[in-house]
Parts: structure tokens; C-alpha cells; sequence
């Protein structure tokens, strides 16, 4: 079948698969190709059993693999053949030398840059959708351009604004989609070209273009304005704690000014995922090789009031329960950092979890879907910090509360808003004591149980104090 585009993307993780199936379900006059290092996972997207959960994803992905969308590990014949080129390679904190901790690791970029001019024998759009520094397009365009062969690249900057557990929602119905690039004729036109491919199914006044600079930086800016509305909310949970305020009504209390708006102001143990703190961090550093001290400082805040909210609910635990954790069991609710994905990068429950282990708990770790990731995540911690047998992981979650002296909830799935928990109570040792990390359960009829409750961000129901 002769196909209107091609159109390739390196990187088949959260972004690029869920993405570039998207384009293919919805455009089935392109050729859709994501290609990967990481054969295990071209392979998982092969099958049934993909290797990222995403709710409604498989349908679409079902509706156009083997028809317009192809999973591949030939990195240089797909980029020959390709006429736009997404990147969606990872992008992460940097862990050595000069930016360590901060700022943005490009060296997955740099390298998918040298494949991309190593293979490339035509013209060809790139697409940086990837979360990158501002003015990465500049050091893209210096390394590709490069080449002698008479190839002229156009980069073009669209990043993603997916969040995970709701990907297939925001591909399909998003509030804008932006592409930036420079302002040159080939550039406008390189632009227009990959809005094009939008406008298939996304209305064209959502469909926002910019000069590309500001289109990198917009992203950084969108996700440290979310992660900046949550650590807003919880430094305000604390003072609701201290004064017997309920941080849920002073959400809705504002919330319904429409100029603050209700979204985001849910007080949580904190934010977690792989794009909050990075991107924050590299916002950071950004700044202060600027020169720009007090910005620099000013974003910094907000992590810091985010780590604060991960040690303050364990001090609560502990606190509340005799000031002792030593050989407690604890169940933890939930692993991965939001509903509805396996994903644990960044997870406030890696934190939590870390924190009661040091406290020498009995740690059982449930969750849905991120026990695998779990496994993974901890191994470190306990072979650094705890005695044989003191962290175990449990599907079933009434296995998990079983005989444990206290539950913290620290993911909202929904699965926890449904169990029995009378019957969890009878199980538990007494006093059986019950830490909403994510205020999802009805707190009066868990103490009407028989729990010592304790919300985040309002005032504990307890028979005790
Ligand atoms: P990911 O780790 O899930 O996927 C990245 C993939 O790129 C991996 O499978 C890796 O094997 C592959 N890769 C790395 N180098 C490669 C190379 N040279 N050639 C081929 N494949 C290569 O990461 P992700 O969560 O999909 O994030 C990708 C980018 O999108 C990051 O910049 C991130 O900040 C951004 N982003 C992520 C989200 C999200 O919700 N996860 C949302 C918006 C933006
Ligand atoms: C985020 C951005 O929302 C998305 O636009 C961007 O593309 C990637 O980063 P994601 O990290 O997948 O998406 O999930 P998000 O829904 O933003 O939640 C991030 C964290 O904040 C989670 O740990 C979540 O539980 C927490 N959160 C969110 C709160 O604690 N309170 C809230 O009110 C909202």
C-alpha cells in the first residue's frame, strides 16, 4: 500500500508509544513506525500484553498495528525511509559531573541525532517530542546540519502534555497540541506540515504554534505551574493539621474561583512521575546558569515543599503511633504514583517506603499494577537497610492488612475505595490505625469502624487523643 507519509519516532516508552498509535488510528493514510534499543519492549508492543499499562490503550493499538502502525528494532532503515521524525527518547536528571541532580541528561538525544544523521540520505523533519532544555533545537540543528551531504534538517519542537493513566483521553480529546519552530519559511512550513498530521482529528484553534523557543520552554512552564499548584496545596495542609481546618473545603473554597480554577488542588503525600521533578530541576538549573539566582531559588521551593510532604506523613505515623515503628506491620496502599499506571518513577510511595523501612517496619506493599516495578524499585533499599523478611509485596490487599497494626494509603486507586473495610478492620491488630495519604475513603465511617483515622490535611478521627 502506497502511504501519503512516513513518519518514524524513536523512543517506544510512555510518550512515543501511546503518541505515535494515536496518529495511527486516527491517520490510516500514514505509515506509523516506533523503533527502540530495547527489543524486549518492540516486542511487548508486538503483542497483547504491552509493556506499559494504560487504560483504553490495547483497543487502540489493536485498531492499527500490522496496518499503518509497525514496532521495530531497525533503527537506520526506518530512518532512512522516514519523512518526519519524532524523537521521544528519555530524558532524565543528570547523575554525574557539571548539572549533576538538575539538570537535563541529553545524551539519549545526542546520540538518536548522530543515528538519525548516520541513516538520513533525503531532507527530513525532526521532531523534538521529548521535555528538553530551552534552545536544545539550536544544539540538534548544529550536530545535524553538520553533515556535507547537501541533507537539510528542520527541527521542529512539539511537546507532549499526556498525563499517565489518562494518555489515551488527552491524545484523543487534548487541550492544545504545540508546535514550535523557527521562524523561517522552511521552518513555517516544516511546522504547519506537522500540525497537519493534528488537525486530522483535533480541532485547528487547538492546534497552537510558536516560535520554537517558547515552545520548549512552555513545556518546563506547564508542568512546573501543576507541580507548583500541588505543593501549594500541601504546604496548606499543614497549617490545616495544626489548626483543625479541612484542606479538602479550602480547595473547594478556592477552587471555585474561576480564575484560581479546581483542578490540581487535590493535597496528596506529594507528586511523583518522571516529569514533574525533572523538569522542575532542570528549570532550576536553567536559571542559575542564567545567572537568574532568585528564580532559580523560587522553583527550587516547590520540591522542597514537595519532600517535606513525604517525611511529614511519616512523622505523622510515627508520631501517632507511640513513636515507634519497629517490627509494626504496615500495609501500603499503593506503589505507583498516581492511578491507573504501573509507572513508580519518582513515586512518593519509594520515599514513604524507604523512610519506614529505616524505621525498621514490617513493610507488605499492594498495589494493582506496580508490584513488578516495586520489586525493582526496592531491591536496593533492602539490601542497605533491612533485616530478611521485613518488606513483602501482596496482591490481594485484605492479605496485605491482615494482622497489620496500620494501613497508609498512598495511591488513590479506586480499587482501595471499594474494599470492605469492617472486614479489614476485624483482621487488623488494635489499635487499628488508618493514614489517607490521598483522602479517598469516607473518614466518619472508618472511625464509626473502628479505625483511628488520619486524613491528610484535616484533624484526626480517634478514640486516643
Ligand atoms: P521512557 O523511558 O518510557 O521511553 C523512552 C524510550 O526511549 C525507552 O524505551 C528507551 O529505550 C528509548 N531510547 C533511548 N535512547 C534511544 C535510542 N538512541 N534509540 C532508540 N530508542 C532509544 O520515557 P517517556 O516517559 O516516554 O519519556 C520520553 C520523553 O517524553 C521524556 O523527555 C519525558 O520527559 C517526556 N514526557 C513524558 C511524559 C510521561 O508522562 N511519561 C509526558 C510528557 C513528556
Ligand atoms: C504530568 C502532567 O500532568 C502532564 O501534562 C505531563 O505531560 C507529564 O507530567 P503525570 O506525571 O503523568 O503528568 O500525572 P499527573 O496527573 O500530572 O500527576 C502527577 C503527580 O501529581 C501524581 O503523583 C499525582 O498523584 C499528583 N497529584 C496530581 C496530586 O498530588 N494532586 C493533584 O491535585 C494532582
Amino acid at each position: 500500500m502506497n502511504f501519503e507519509k512516513n513518519i518514524l519516532c524513536i523512543g517506544a516508552g510512555y510518550v512515543g508509544g501511546p503518541t505515535m498509535s494515536m496518529i495511527a488510528d486516527k491517520c490510516p493514510q500514514y505509515k506509523v513506525t516506533i523503533v527502540d534499543i530495547n527489543e524486549e519492549k518492540i516486542k511487548a508492543w508486538q503483542t497483547d500484553d504491552l509493556p506499559i499499562y494504560e487504560p483504553g490503550l490495547l483497543e487502540v493499538v489493536k485498531r492499527a498495528r500490522g496496518r499503518n502502525l509497525f514496532f521495530s528494532t531497525e533503527i537506520l532503515a526506518s530512518i532512512k525511509e522516514a519523512d518526519i521524525i519524532f524523537v521521544s527518547v528519555n530524558t532524565p536528571t543528570k547523575t554525574f559531573g557539571e548539572g549533576a541532580g538538575k539538570a537535563s541528561d541529553l545524551q539519549y538525544i545526542e546520540k538518536t541525532a548522530r543515528m538519525i544523521l548516520e541513516a538520513s540520505d533525503s531532507d527530513k523533519i525532526i521532531v523534538e517530542k521529548s521535555t528538553l532544555p530551552v534552545r536544545t533545537a539550536e544544539a540538534l540543528e548544529r550536530v545535524l546540519n553538520s553533515n556535507d551531504r547537501g541533507i537539510r534538517f528542520e527541527i521542529v519542537s512539539n511537546p507532549e502534555f499526556l498525563a499517565e493513566g489518562t494518555a489515551v483521553r488527552d491524545l484523543e480529546n487534548p487541550d492544545r497540541v504545540l508546535i514550535g519552530s523557527r521562524e523561517t519559511k522552511s521552518g513555517r512550513k516544516a511546522r504547519k506540515e506537522v500540525g497537519d498530521i493534528y488537525r486530522n482529528w483535533i480541532p485547528k484553534k487547538r492546534v497552537l504554534e510558536s516560535n520554537i523557543w517558547s515552545s520548549e520552554l512552555s513545556k518546563l512552564t506547564a508542568n512546573a505551574f501543576l507541580a507548583q499548584r500541588i505543593s501549594s496545596i500541601n504546604s496548606l495542609s499543614a497549617i490545616c493539621e495544626a489548626t483543625g481546618a479541612d484542606v479538602r473545603e479550602v480547595a473547594r473554597n478556592i477552587g471555585t474561583d474561576t480564575r484560581i480554577g479546581d483542578k490540581f488542588l487535590n493535597a496528596s503525600v506529594g507528586f511523583g512521575g518522571s516529569c514533574f521533578k525533572k523538569d522542575i530541576l532542570n528549570l532550576v538549573y536553567i536559571s542559575e546558569t542564567l545567572g537568574l539566582k532568585e528564580v532559580a531559588e523560587y522553583w527550587e521551593q516547590v520540591i522542597k515543599m514537595n519532600d517535606y510532604q513525604e517525611v511529614r506523613f511519616v512523622k505523622n505515623m510515627l508520631k501517632n503511633m507511640f513513636n515507634t515503628l519497629a517490627g509494626k506491620k504496615i500495609a501500603l496502599f499503593g506503589f505507583a504514583f498516581k492511578a491507573d499506571t504501573g509507572d513508580t518513577r519518582e513515586t512518593p510511595a519509594y520515599y514513604i517506603s524507604k523512610m519506614l523501612l529505616e524505621e525498621n517496619a514490617n513493610l507488605v506493599i499492594t498495589d494493582p499494577k506496580a508490584i513488578p516495578n516495586a520489586k525493582i524499585d526496592l531491591e536496593p533499599v533492602v539490601s542497605a537497610y533491612t533485616a530478611d523478611k521485613m518488606l513483602s509485596f501482596e496482591e490481594d490487599p485484605y492479605k496485605a492488612a491482615y494482622d497489620a497494626d496500620a494501613i497508609a494509603i498512598v495511591t488513590e486507586w479506586n480499587d482501595f475505595k471499594v474494599l470492605d473495610y469492617k472486614k479489614i478492620f476485624d483482621s487488623m491488630r488494635k489499635p487499628a490505625y488508618l493514614f489517607d495519604g490521598r483522602n479517598i475513603l469516607n473518614h466518619k465511617e472508618l472511625f464509626d469502624i473502628g479505625f483511628e483515622v488520619y486524613p491528610l490535611g484535616s484533624s484526626p478521627l480517634t478514640k486516643y487523643s
